[in-house]
C-alpha cells in the first residue's frame, strides 16, 4: 500500500482527490481491520497445553518473592550459577559452594544417592535451605533410548513423540533429575552441521509440531506434574544457520527467515507452557545470541510473554569475551544478565558468581535487575515441588528404569521412524523362507552404541540391542544369519569419547583391512541376500560434529558397490546416520534402502521387525535428501525467483534437484489421494477454509501414510515460498481402506512476516494448494482470500 501511495504523483482534481482519500481511507481501515486481525491472533496464540492454574502462579510468586526478601545480594547471585558435575569429580568438591549457596544448580550428576547428597546439603545445611535444580541433556530417552530427534521427526507422529518424551522425563525424574535441556528446536537447512541429528530437520512447521510434544512430554500438562521434568527449549536462536554448517560459527538471518522459519518452533514452544529457554553460543547478526537483549527481552518476553528463565549454554555467558562482545568476565557477566540471561551454565569459569556483586556495588546492574533474574528461578523451584519433595527415592529407580512398556515403546518409536527409501520389485519385505541364509554386513552391524546415536549417557549399553542380536532373534533356527564388519571406519577424536560406554574398536592394520573386506565379498557370495548397514558412526553427527562433505565415511560405498556389483546376490541397505548422506549411486543401483537413523535400545529388534514386515516403514524425511554437499544449502521450500521453470538447470554441471524430496518415504503398500476440495473458494482476511481429501490404501496390506498439505501464495507484498507445509496427519489404513483427512487453513497458517511490513501481514490473494504424500504432490487446487 505504502507503494501505492508513493505513486500517485500524477496531479489530481479536487474531486478526485476526495475520492482517493476515501479509497485510501479505506484501505487503511481493512488494513487496521487485518492488523488487527493479526494482532488478536498474536495474543491469542495456540491455546498453551501447559495449564497454568493462576493460583499457582500467584502463591509461586509470593513465596519466592518472600524468599527473596530474605536473600543476601551473594545468595540471589548463588541461584544463578549452575555448574557441570561428572562422575569423575569429587562430590568435596562441591558441597562447600553449596552449603554457601553458591550454587542454584548442578547439571550431568546422574546418580541419584549423589543427587540426594548434594540435596541434602542444599536443603538442610545452606542459609535458606533453597533446593538445587539437577539438570541433564535427557534429549532422547535416558535409560531406554528412544531414536534421534532427526528420526522421531520423520515419524511425524506428535503423539509418539509426546509419549517417547514422557517416558524419557519418568526415567530421568527416577534418578533426581528435574530438568532437561530439550527440546533442540533449531532448524537446519545444512546437513554439514552436525546437530542437524538433535533437532527436527528444515521445515518450521514439522518443527513447531515436535517442539510442542516434546514440551507436552517432558513437562506433563503443568510445571510439576509428578514423573516429569522441567523443559528447556534451545538454543535460542538461530544456532542451525551457521555458516558452512560449521558448528559455532555465526549465524547471519534476514529478519524475514528469523521469524519465518527460525522462530517458530520456539513460539510453540513458549506456547507450550515450556519452563526454560537455553541461549545459543554464536553471534546472530552479529550479536552473541547470549547477550542478544533484541532475542530475550524483545521476543522472548515483552513479545511472547515468556515468563519462565533462561540459562546460558554452557561457558556461552564468559564465551562473550572469545566473540569479541564482552571487554572481560566482568563485562560478559553485566552483558549477559542485562541481556536477560537469569542463570549462567558453566564448566569452570563462572563469571556470574566472580563479577555480578561487584557489577551492583559499581551500580552497573541494579538489584531489581538481580531480583527479577533470580525470581523466576525461585517460582521453578517452587511449581516443581523441590521444597516440599527435594529428595528422590532411590529404591524406585530400578522399577522404573525395568517397565517393559518403555521398551516396547521405543521398539514402536524406532519403528515408526524408519524412513523407506527404495523398494524395487518389493523386495522387502523379507520372507524367512526365501531367504535361507543372511549375510549381514557393514562396521554397525554389531555396534551398540553406534545404535544410540549422540546424548546417550545414561543408558546400560548392554541392554542395547544389535542389529545382528535383533536379526538372529527374529528369523530363528530355520534361517542362518552370519555377521562380517567389512570395513570400519572412525573419526578423528570427539569432545564425548571420554564418555562412551562402548570404546571404538581398535583400528585393523593393512593386510587386516583387506582380509575383512575379502571375507565380507565372500560371505555375500555364499549367502542368498545381503543386508548390509552403513553409515556414520555415532560421534559423526552431533555436537562439535560438523562435516565438509555427506559421503559415506571410509570404504564403505567401495563395498557397497563391490557387493552389488560382484555377487549377484540381492542387496538391502540399512542406513544408521543423522544427517541425509551421499547415496545417490545406491539408489541407482541398490534394489531395496531403509534410513534407520540412530533407532535406540530396541534397535536390532525394530529393524528386524521392519525387514520381515511385522511392522510397516511409514516415516518420512524432515529434510530435502540432497545428492552431494556442493547442492547445501537445498530446501524445499524456496522462492521462486527468476526463471521458475528453469530451476533444474540452476547448475549447469548437474540437474539441481534432490535425491528425495522432503517429507518422501515409501510403504510396502501403495496410497492413492483423490477428492481434494476446498470448503469455498473465496473467504475474507481472518476467516478459515477446510480442506478435504480421500486417502486411499491400494495395495495388499496395511499400512501408514503420512498426508501433507502444501501451500503457496501466488502473489502479494512480498514473495513467498514455492511450497510450504501447512498440515499433517499420519494415518493407518487397512488394505483398500479409505480416509477423509481434513485440514484447516486460517490466520495460523496464511500469515507470515513481512520485511517491508515488518510486521506480520496476511495478504489478500490466490492461494494454491496440494496434498499428497511428500511434498511433491501433485493433487492440486486453490482458493482466493479476500480482504472484505
Ligand atoms: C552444550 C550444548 O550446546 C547444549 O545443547 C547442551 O545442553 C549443554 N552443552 C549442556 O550439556
Amino acid at each position: 500500500m505504502t507503494k501505492t501511495i508513493r505513486n500517485m504523483k500524477t496531479p489530481v482534481s479536487g474531486r478526485m482527490r476526495a475520492f482517493v482519500a476515501v479509497i485510501l481511507l479505506a484501505l487503511i481501515c481493512a488494513s487496521l481491520i487485518s492488523v488487527r486481525a493479526q494482532r488478536k491472533e498474536k495474543s491469542a496464540p495456540t491455546k498453551p497445553a501447559a495449564v497454568k492454574t493462576s493460583d499457582a502462579d500467584q502463591l509461586a510468586r509470593r513465596r519466592a518473592n518472600a524468599l527473596l526478601a530474605q536473600m543476601t545480594l551473594d545468595e540471589k547471585i548463588g541461584q544463578l550459577n549452575q555448574l557441570f558435575f561428572f562422575s569423575f569429580q569429587k562430590e568435596e568438591s562441591m558441597n562447600d559452594g553449596i552449603r554457601k549457596g553458591e550454587i542454584g544448580s548442578l547439571l550431568f550428576v546422574t546418580d541419584p544417592a549423589t543427587i540426594n547428597r548434594f540435596q541434602k546439603i542444599a536443603v538442610t545445611e545452606s542459609r535458606l535451605k533453597i533446593p538445587l535444580i539437577f539438570g541433564f541433556d535427557v534429549i532422547h530417552g535416558f535409560h531406554t533410548i528412544f531414536p534421534v530427534p532427526i528420526g522421531m521427526a520423520a515419524s511425524w507422529d506428535p503423539k509418539m513423540v509426546e509419549g517417547a518424551q514422557t517416558i524419557a522425563a519418568r526415567e530421568a525424574r527416577a534418578v533426581g533429575i528435574n530438568w532437561t535441556f530439550a527440546p533442540m528446536v533449531d532448524i537446519a537447512r545444512d546437513p554439514r552441521w552436525g546437530r542437524i541429528v538433535e533437532g527436527a530437520g528444515e521445515d518450521p512447521y514439522l518443527g513447531a509440531a515436535m517442539s510442542r510434544a516434546q514440551v507436552r512430554g517432558f513437562q506433563g500438562d503443568h510445571i510439576g506434574s509428578p514423573e516429569h521434568l522441567l523443559a528447556c527449549v534451545k538454543h535460542f536462536a538461530g544456532y542451525g544457520a551457521a555458516e558452512g554448517g560449521r558448528d559455532y560459527d555465526a549465524a547471519n538471518i534476514s529478519d524475514a527467515q528469523l521469524w519465518n522459519v527460525y522462530l517458530p518452533p520456539f513460539k510453540a514452544a513458549v506456547d507450550a507452557g515450556v519452563g526454560s529457554v537455553m541461549s545459543a553460543y554464536m553471534d546472530l547478526n552479529d550479536v552473541p545470541a547470549t547477550g542478544n537483549r533484541w532475542l530475550l527481552r524483545d521476543v522472548l518476553r515483552k513479545g511472547w510473554k515468556f515468563g519462565g528463565f533462561v540459562v546460558s549454554d554452557a561457558n556461552a555467558v564468559s564465551d562473550l569475551k572469545a566473540h569479541g562482545f564482552a571487554r572481560d568476565g566482568h563485562d560478559a557477566a553485566v552483558k549477559a544478565l542485562t541481556a536477560g540471561v537469569n542463570m549462567e551454565m558453566s564448566f569452570s569459569d563462572a563469571v556470574y558468581l566472580k563479577n555480578l556483586a561487584n557489577a551492583v556495588k559499581q551500580n552497573q546492574v541494579s538489584i531489581n535487575e538481580i531480583d527479577d533474574m533470580v525470581r523466576p528461578l525461585l517460582e521453578t523451584k517452587i511449581k516443581l515441588g523441590l521444597f516440599e519433595n527435594p529428595y528422590t527415592d532411590e529404591a524406585k529407580v530400578k522399577s522404573t528404569f525395568d517397565n517393559p512398556a518403555h521398551r516396547e515403546a521405543a521398539k514402536n518409536a524406532a519403528e515408526r521412524s524408519a524412513v523407506l527409501l527404495k523398494n524395487q520389485n518389493n523386495l522387502l519385505p523379507l520372507s524367512k523362507t526365501v531367504y535361507k541364509k543372511i549375510a549381514l554386513i557393514g562396521p554397525l552391524a554389531d555396534s551398540r552404541q553406534n545404535m544410540l546415536g549422540s546424548w546417550t549417557f545414561a543408558m546400560d549399553i548392554n541392554r542395547t540391542s544389535t542389529i545382528l542380536a535383533g536379526l538372529k532373534t527374529k528369523v530363528g533356527a530355520g534361517t542362518e544369519v552370519e555377521f562380517a564388519p567389512g570395513v570400519q571406519i572412525s573419526r578423528p577424536p570427539s569432545i564425548f569419547d571420554m564418555m562412551l560406554k562402548e570404546k571404538h574398536p581398535p583400528a585393523w592394520t593393512e593386510p587386516q583391512a583387506a582380509d575383512e573386506f575379502k571375507k565380507a565379498l565372500d560371505l555375500a557370495k555364499h549367502s542368498d541376500i545381503a543386508v548390509m548397514i552403513l553409515g556414520e558412526n555415532q560421534d559423526m553427527s552431533g555436537e562439535y560434529a560438523s562435516r565438509s562433505t555427506i559421503d559415506l565415511p571410509g570404504r564403505q560405498l567401495e563395498l557397497l558397490q563391490s557387493i552389488t556389483a560382484t555377487t549377484g546376490k540381492p542387496v538391502v541397505l540399512v542406513l544408521f546416520n543423522g544427517r541425509p548422506l551421499d547415496i545417490t549411486w545406491a539408489a541407482q543401483n541398490v534394489p531395496s534402502i531403509l534410513e534407520a537413523w540412530y533407532p535406540g535400545s530396541e534397535a536390532g529388534n525394530a529393524i528386524a521387525a521392519l525387514l520381515f514386515g511385522d511392522a510397516i516403514p511409514g516415516g518420512k524425511l524432515p529434510f530435502t535428501w540432497i545428492k552431494n554437499a556442493g547442492q547445501i544449502p537445498f530446501y524445499y521450500s524456496h522462492n521462486l525467483t527468476q526463471n521458475p521453470g528453469e530451476q533444474e538447470k540452476r547448475y549447469w554441471n548437474e540437474k539441481a534437484v534432490p535425491l528425495y524430496p522432503f517429507g518422501y518415504g515409501l510403504s510396502y503398500t501403495t496410497f492413492a489421494f483423490s477428492n481434494l476440495k476446498v470448503s469455498q473458494p473465496e473467504i475474507k482476511i481472518g476467516e478459515t477454509v477446510e480442506v478435504t481429501v480421500d486417502v486411499k490404501n491400494t495395495g495388499s496390506r496395511a499400512g501408514d501414510e503420512v498426508v501433507q498439505l502444501y501451500i503457496h501464495q501466488q502473489a502479494g507484498s512480498a514473495s513467498r515460498p514455492i511450497r510450504e507445509l501447512k498440515g499433517f496427519e499420519r494415518v493407518t489404513l487397512a488394505a483398500g481402506e479409505t480416509k477423509t483427512v481434513r485440514f484447516k487453513l486460517g490466520p495460523n497458517e496464511l500469515r507470515y512476516w513481512n520485511a517491508a511490513a515488518r510486521d506480520w501481514v496476511q495478504d489478500a490473494e490466490n492461494f494454491d494448494v496440494w496434498v499428497g504424500s511428500d511434498s511433491s504432490a501433485s493433487l492440486h487446487s486453490t482458493f482466493r482470500v479476500m480482504r472484505f
